[in-house]
């Protein structure tokens, strides 16, 4: 029952708003941007409704002490790499986002999970219809699925009465592109209607203390389609990476009210769904046999998870003035970082030659302690000296060329002596303890140059 419309113009990267169609978005700076919306200037909205009823409350200050916690236990969601992101499972009365690129495989990962789950899920699908999920899910756990109910709907106004017929304990709506309101006149997926659709989920998870999952489609820079206040509201925010060429996976905590966002999730796609990566270092170290130039083993740390990666690299003579550089898993910057640092402090000359690096199984790693194999790779590929097998490096590389320390190392070390390495080469300066049953051989550098002394001697 829209009362008054009006036109505004909303930015779609970052949600700001504007009586007027401009060029270049006053808040985010980004161009073009500004998408004309109708909006209906109507006090039903969730929003309103919800400001309107926390002014209804009896709101004053208490002592922290006197606060008495409602229930937070977790219900795990019978897949341990998603309550590892999670933190232990799921909180009741939590809103929890999981974002991803198209086809990455976020349907499948909620479907999944509804499937094994022994709690009851809704399923509420406005991107398929009830018989295409019906498909997948066969696919998934044929024969599963007793406690999952599905319906393929867009209208998150009749939400309500599907939980009120089903009786969920765990709501999933994929996605919130594609649903929409009747109060707002915008397509679905609009910046308005992506606002009011999850201050109605917000609203229907807080009041029920239900669990929602929201799938959320990611735009071509990596940013969640949609504004910024969408991350802001939910409580949890999710996201899933990978390349869709690799099997490989991650699912990263970007946001979560309940618990750390230290931890990530590995998961390797199969004809039948997502199998859970318990162990993920055998599966970044390919099995190659040694003696190739370009290739180094990265003792990484990526949440709190140590993995041993394999970094390639392939230095060739540039085929045209300007060189190529080109990074797969790593950021293109860094690896600009580090070949202005070789080329000014260890004194190779790669100003002129093209320079390729990929790290295995299509995932991006963060950690900074990719530098120094990632520079040993390089050096390797250009001098053409393989590294021996059995090494592998940890170290973050300074402007100066210097080798700083890395955290966790005890961690790495052990992971890199359980997978049988022989010989790690970390930062001098880093401070740990190991225990003296270890195996493998610790090697120390400050530099860079000590580094390569080391690896190419
Ligand atoms: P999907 O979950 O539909 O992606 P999203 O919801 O993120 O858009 O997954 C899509 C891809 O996953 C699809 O291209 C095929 C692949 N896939 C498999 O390889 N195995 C499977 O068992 C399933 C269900 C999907
Ligand atoms: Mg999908």
């Amino acid at each position: 029952m829209p009362s008054k419309q009006k036109i505004v113009y909303v930015c779609n990267e970052c949600g700001a708003e504007s009586p007027k169609w401009l060029g270049r978005c006053p808040q985010c700076g980004e161009w073009n941007t500004m998408q004309e919306e109708t909006v209906s200037v109507d006090k039903s909205s969730a929003v309103s409704r919800m400001a309107q009823a926390a002014l209804l409350h009896d709101v004053r200050a208490v002592p922290l002490t006197s606060v008495e916690v409602k229930d937070t236990r977790r219900s795990s969601t019978a897949n341990g790499e998603l309550d590892r992101v999670l933190g232990g499972g799921i909180v009741p009365g939590a809103l929890i986002l999981i974002g991803g690129e198209p086809g990455i495989g976020k349907s499948t990962l909620v479907l999944q999970m509804a499937l094994t789950l022994p709690s009851r899920v809704l399923y509420v699908s406005g991107e398929e219809s009830v018989g295409q999920i019906k498909v997948r899910a066969d696919r998934l756990c044929p024969g599963g699925g007793d406690n999952c109910m599905v319906v393929s709907d867009t209208m998150i106004d009749r939400l309500a009465q599907h939980i009120d017929d089903t009786h969920p304990e765990i709501v999933v709506v994929d996605s919130i592109q594609t649903v929409q309101t009747e109060r707002i006149d915008s397509l679905p997926g609009s910046i308005s209607q992506i606002k009011e659709c999850t201050a109605v989920l917000m609203h229907l998870a807080k009041s029920r203390n239900l669990p929602i999952i929201l799938i959320g489609h990611i735009n071509k820079d990596g940013q969640l389609a949609g504004p910024k206040v969408l991350e802001h509201m939910v409580d949890v925010v999710l996201q899933f990476e990978g390349d869709r060429n690799h099997l490989y996976r991650i699912l990263r905590g970007i946001k979560n009210r309940f618990g750390s966002t230290n931890e990530i999730g590995i998961f390797e796609m199969m004809g039948c769904g997502l199998r859970e990566v318990v162990n993920p270092s055998e599966m970044l170290l390919s099995a190659y046999a040694g003696g190739l130039s370009g290739i180094s083993v990265a003792a990484a740390i990526e949440g709190l998870r140590p993995f041993l990666i394999e970094t390639q690299a392939l230095v060739s003579t540039a085929a045209y003035g300007t060189p190529q550089r080109s990074a797969m898993g790593f950021d293109v910057r860094r690896l600009n970082m580090l070949l202005a640092v070789l080329e000014k402090r260890a004194g190779f000359k790669i100003a002129s030659k093209d320079v390729f690096l990929n790290l295995a199984g299509g995932i991006k790693v963060q950690d900074t302690a990719l530098d120094l194999p990632i520079a040993a790779a390089i050096i390797s590929s250009g001098t053409d000296i393989a590294i021996q097998q059995g090494v592998c490096l940890a170290g973050e590389v300074g402007l100066s060329g210097e080798l700083r320390p890395v955290s966790r190392v005890e961690q790495r070390i052990s992971e890199a002596a359980k997978l049988g390495f022989r010989r790690i080469i970390i930062p001098e300066q880093s401070r740990f303890a190991v225990s003296d049953k270890l195996t493998i051989q610790i090697e120390r550098a400050a530099q860079l140059s000590d580094a390569f002394r080391l690896l190419f001697a």
